[in-house]
């Protein structure tokens, strides 16, 4: 019987002791936030792009957003079959990329509703998609609040006492109460509008029209309508909003949301810009419908992902970008990064480093009634 061989000491100290390349000045080197400076929101945030694992992937976010907001046509030469409108050297200046963005309903849920409304406010995004609960939330919190408790409440004592809850957020079944109040007979206005005059309600229509009569300055989908920015919701009635719509239609039946018209009206917005970025919380039907969207153009130029769904399981909510290249949704040469975060740490944080530091508001005109 053979004994096992040790390793000789020469071989286990080459193993151990292996010399590398120099990468000294081709890669950044590691350091984080040295607080005993003053350290301001920029310093820290300027610090995460050496921080490593997700702080490095928020700095990446917020450069990759920084060059969609810096992009004029005017920085690319013509293309060879250059509309007449196009070549115009003032139109190439004031040409911008176009910002789709999409988010999950349980952002409007939380605080990061306030940081939509801000870039919606200031007309930074071009569309808005997101999920039924991304709609009736903002329009219900105008009506009642929505408030920060636990993610471990029982859920059979908060039934008991009427109270929702969202993760750690508890919303007050009351506001629904008000939400069916407010919304029933605007709902009956919209009928009589179908049947009167002939419209074709779309579910963007129907976000814009909500827009309108919510008429509170704390509302997304208020400053979307006064400022024309398009609010897609593909599964409008995967909600309270389908749960008011179904309650109404037997009272007043026969209201008609029309899909195809939204359709055509995104893709077209794809297909109409010269460059398009994507920021993306969450996944899910927010996720997928920007991303096809935006292959009717041969896919995105930049693209941001924030969100907490891992890619093994195969699903379209963990897909990474590169996923989305291979499907033609980004571009070969885009610009495109994942966070792996809760988009409400995340997202404040971009933003920070983002827009709310941009002067240049592409604010063209805002409606007066
Ligand atoms: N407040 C609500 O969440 C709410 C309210 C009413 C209706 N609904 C309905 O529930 C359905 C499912 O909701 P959904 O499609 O908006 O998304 P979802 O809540 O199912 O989330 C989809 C994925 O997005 C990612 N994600 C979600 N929250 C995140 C976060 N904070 N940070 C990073 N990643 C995050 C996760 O990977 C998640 O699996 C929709 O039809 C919606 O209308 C939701």
């Amino acid at each position: 019987m053979s004994t096992p061989r040790q390793p000789e000491a020469a071989t286990a100290s080459e193993a151990v002791f292996k010399r590398s390349v120099n990468v000294d000045g081709e890669l950044p080197e590691v350091h984080g936030p040295d607080f005993d400076k003053p350290v301001s929101l920029d310093d820290l945030l300027h610090s995460f792009a050496t921080t490593g694992f997700q702080a490095t992937g928020i700095s990446r976010a917020i450069d990759v957003i920084n060059r969609m907001i810096k992009w004029r046509l005017s920085d690319d030469p013509p293309e060879e079959d250059e509309s007449e409108h196009y070549l115009d050297p003032a139109i190439r200046a004031q040409t911008r990329c176009k910002v789709f963005m999409g988010f999950t309903s349980n952002m409007i849920s939380s605080g990061v509703r306030d940081v939509l409304r801000f870039l919606a406010q200031h007309r930074y995004v071009d569309c808005l998609v997101t999920t039924a609960g991304g709609i009736e939330e903002d329009l219900i919190k105008c009506l009642g609040a929505t408030y920060v408790a636990d993610f471990d409440l029982p859920g059979a004592g908060l039934r008991e006492k009427g109270l929702n809850r969202i993760g750690n957020l508890l919303v007050p079944n009351d506001n629904y109460c008000r939400f069916q109040e407010w919304i029933d007979p605007l709902l009956t206005k919209m009928l009589e509008e179908q049947v009167k005059e002939g419209t074709l309600w779309s579910p963007s229509r129907v976000i814009a029209r909500l827009g309108k009569e919510i008429n509170d300055e704390r509302s997304v989908l208020y400053w979307c309508w006064k400022n024309d920015i398009p609010v897609f919701c593909p599964a409008l009635t995967d909600g309270s909003l389908g749960d008011m719509i179904f309650f109404h239609s037997f009272h007043h039946p026969g209201l008609v949301i029309d899909l195809v018209s939204d359709i055509r009206a995104l893709n077209r917005l794809s297909y109409d810009c010269k460059k398009a970025g994507m920021v993306i919380l969450g996944g899910g039907v927010c996720k997928h419908h920007v991303a096809n969207a935006l292959l009717m153009r041969n896919g995105a130029d930049f693209s941001v992902y924030v969100n907490t769904a891992q890619e093994f399981d195969g699903s379209d909510a963990g897909a990474r970008p590169d996923e989305a290249v291979s499907w033609g949704k980004i571009r070969g040469d885009a610009e495109a990064v994942k966070v792996y975060a809760d988009a409400t740490v995340a997202f404040p944080l971009i933003v920070a480093g983002t827009w709310a530091k941009s002067t240049d508001s592409p604010l063209r005109h805002t409606r007066t009634g």
